[in-house]
């Protein structure tokens, strides 16, 4: 069975997952985490940020699971530059312990295949955390007729970058087209994968994952597959047969 913990707010969600985050670091010092950006870790973030001191954070590897084609420096509207100013700013993570896909890489595909590479070499990722679309996307693994196992580029859904509209200041033709992401298989090599998600827009998707079909077409109703996933949810992106926390 799959751990559901079911939170009164994100707030409460967020401190708990923090708790978690920081007593692994502690046992493992080289924890290599799978970080996710959109608007659902923030408050993650914010907590690990207030709480940077109860963990040694030097050794810890990072490796985020998307970027936007054409983004990847830290300018404005990059995953990276959140990343920064959510996180990396406060938590003493070294720069070369925090990856990234760049997005301007002249070579993309070579781009995809030089952080698979990374991840190996880091010996794989211990804890992946993930948030969840609207539409059941993991990462940037779109819904569709097939899923890509491995780091790749991808065509984002228009409902995808209307998410991330915010981004841009709310200016939706300046949301790229195309992003790198983290593969099916790439996320599912994860030891441990902790989704996260709030909200009442991802109550369906949530429902779908845990306990629809495992489709294509709902790329988070892959995680069943996993041996390690938990689900951790604020009461509103709870399905209504999980009971709270
Ligand atoms: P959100 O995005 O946190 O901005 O809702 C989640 C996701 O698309 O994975």
């Amino acid at each position: 069975m799959t751990p559901i913990s079911v939170f009164a707010d994100e707030e409460a969600l967020a401190e708990a997952l923090a708790t978690h985050i920081i007593e692994k670091i502690r046992r493992t010092p080289a924890l290599v985490l799978g970080l996710p950006t959109g608007r659902t870790p923030l408050a993650l973030y914010r907590r690990l940020a207030a709480r940077a001191q109860e963990a040694d954070w030097s050794r810890v590897r990072t490796f985020n699971l998307d970027e936007f084609v054409g983004t990847g420096g830290g300018e404005p509207g990059s995953y990276r530059a959140l990343m920064d100013a959510e996180l990396f700013d406060h938590v003493g993570v070294p720069p070369e312990g925090r990856g990234f896909l760049d997005g301007r890489a002249s070579d993309l595909d070579g781009e995809c295949r030089r952080y698979e590479q990374e991840i190996a070499a880091a010996g794989g990722i211990d804890l992946l955390v993930l948030g969840i679309g609207g539409n059941g996307h993991i990462a940037f693994n779109e819904p569709g007729d097939t899923l890509i196992a491995r780091t790749h580029r991808v065509a984002l859904d228009p409902q995808t970058r209307a998410a991330n509209a915010w981004l841009f200041a709310g200016d939706l033709s300046r949301v790229p087209q195309e992003a790198l992401t983290m593969g099916m298989a790439t996320i599912l090599q994860a030891r441990a994968i902790a989704l996260v998600a709030t909200g009442p827009g991802k109550a369906e998707a949530v429902q779908q994952a845990l306990e629809g079909p495992v489709t294509t077409r709902l790329p988070a109703s892959f995680l069943q597959l996993h041996p390690a996933w938990s689900v951790w949810l604020d009461d509103d992106a709870r399905p209504r047969r999980a009971s709270r926390r």
